[in-house]
């Protein structure tokens, strides 16, 4: 990594989105535009990053603040060279400076590793479109030299039928950058400072402008409007399931996977249509997870198998687990190997020791769980008074009869067992069964009320 100086352009209106807020703060696959590009740039500079913001006040800043790069507002909006003018102060002299632009969100490293890696003067990233109406045009001459870039407001109509067009993503040396930039003036069909100017001065001045081409298209498309981001979003969901299947994964349909983060697999992962990966996900050897599941976060051990429409947040999950169907998992569990958590259970900040089960219908929050502990159909741990969380612990070989309340903080010894039905609120003793239940009776010669004649 080099001390490269980048700046991130996003200080434009974004007025197509008809949104309150600022365009570069909209998600794509989980992140706001412009966390991407922030993310690509951490990692290709230990230098300077400057971003230029506008519209929509200090919430950019705000929300990218863990990034401690250079927020320099421009108020007025004059053009993408009154941006990079208003950087400048901001950046290192002598080295290079690359410029993004905050919507933008997919470039990848590589193609800007390609840019960089000839230290040329003035190096652009163009691309040929089919339809380039809209863009700014790479005009050459009978060399093919780039003489200047065109905006196609300014452009003839011989220029506007070429198809090279500037992405606006552009390296250059920030000696020239700066001289460059002082230069620049406004009389144009926009009225606006456009940082493609400095291309025709650079050749005036006989420094040659070099050209490189993204490895894909996407890289460089721009988000304007709701459709663009809902469009480009698939093309990235789709390239991350591509690369999914790459690795060996089996997806039951690519087109209905979204991984809004880092997905790790293992070898022999099966995926079932319908699921979300948020965060980092790290699915081991031979998983399988279910139709509809969403998977925040978490780790899960070789062989799991998760069913359908289970939710998962934060947890550590172990090998050969069974989870679901309808299992909610939240943030603070960790589940040892071979548990089997069955549907409508919700674990909470709870720790499940290898091969124990609560199969149906309960709730453990707040809670330590032994080994080899069968936890009935709805048992509850009570963890909650109104004011305070208290923890309940059971022991290894516990047995908890249905329909259970565990009123915390209390303690189920080892091997102890729990009769069905009861509520619990002292420590129960290891080995024993404890149980509180009012005495069952019967009523002799008992008549049903019958219906008024
Ligand atoms: C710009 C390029 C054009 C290129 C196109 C690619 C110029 C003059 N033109 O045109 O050659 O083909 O991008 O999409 O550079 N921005 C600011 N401050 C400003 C103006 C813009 O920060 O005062 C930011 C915007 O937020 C955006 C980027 O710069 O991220 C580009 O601005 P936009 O208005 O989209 O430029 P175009 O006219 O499309
Ligand atoms: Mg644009």
């Amino acid at each position: 990594m080099t001390k490269l100086n980048i700046v991130i352009l996003a200080a434009g209106r974004g007025q197509r989105m008809h949104s309150n807020k600022p365009k570069v703060l909209h998600t794509l696959a989980g992140r706001p535009l412009i966390q991407h590009v922030l993310d690509t740039a951490a990692q290709l500079t230990t230098g300077i990053t400057c971003v230029v913001y506008g519209h929509g006040g200090e919430a950019v800043p705000q929300a990218m603040a863990k990034y401690g790069a250079d927020f320099v507002l421009q108020e007025p909006q004059l053009g993408t060279g009154h941006a990079v003018q208003r950087a400048l102060p901001h950046l290192n002299d002598d080295t290079f400076t690359l410029v993004l632009y905050g919507d933008v969100p997919l470039i990848q490293r590589d193609t800007l590793e390609k840019m960089l890696l000839e230290h040329q003067a003035l190096t652009l990233l163009t691309i040929h479109l089919s339809n380039p109406a809209g863009y700014g045009r790479i005009v050459r001459d009978s060399a093919g030299n780039v003489i200047c870039i065109v905006e196609e407001k300014d452009a003839t109509a011989e220029q506007r039928a070429i198809r090279e067009v500037n992405t606006g993503i552009l390296a250059v040396s920030t000696n020239l950058l700066c001289n460059w930039l002082s230069k620049l003036r406004n009389e144009n069909a926009q009225g606006e400072y456009y940082l493609t100017d400095i291309v025709g001065m650079a050749v005036a001045q006989g420094v040659a402008v070099h050209t490189v081409q993204p490895a894909h298209g996407w890289e460089v498309a721009g988000v304007n409007s709701k459709a663009q981001l809902a469009e480009l979003e698939r093309i990235w969901q789709h390239e991350q399931a591509h690369q999914l299947l790459m690795n060996g994964v089996t997806l039951a349909d690519p087109a209905r996977i979204d991984v809004r983060g880092k997905l790790v697999c293992g070898r022999d992962v099966e995926i079932d249509v319908g699921c979300i990966f948020e965060g980092d996900v790290s699915l081991g050897d031979g998983v399988r997870v279910g139709a509809y599941c969403i998977i925040k976060n978490t780790r899960i051990g070789a062989n799991t198998y998760l069913e359908p429409y289970s939710h998962i947040d934060q947890v550590s999950i172990g090998d050969s687990c069974r989870i679901g169907p309808y299992a909610r998992l939240r943030p603070g569990s960790k589940l040892h190997n071979e548990v089997h958590v069955g549907n409508f259970v919700e674990v909470k900040n709870s720790e499940i020791a290898a091969n124990s089960k609560a199969n149906h219908l309960s709730y453990i929050g707040d809670s330590s769980v032994g080994s080899r502990v069968n936890i009935g159909a709805g048992t509850i741990t009570c963890n909650y008074d109104g004011a305070n969380k208290h923890r309940t612990i059971i022991h290894d070989d516990v047995f908890i009869g249905s329909n259970t309340q565990l009123v915390a903080p209390l303690e189920v010894g080892r091997g102890a067992t729990i009769g069905a039905g009861s509520t619990i609120t002292s420590d129960a003793p290891e080995g024993e069964l404890t149980l509180s239940r009012a005495k069952q009776v019967t009523l002799t010669g008992w008549r049903r009320p019958s219906k008024k004649e």
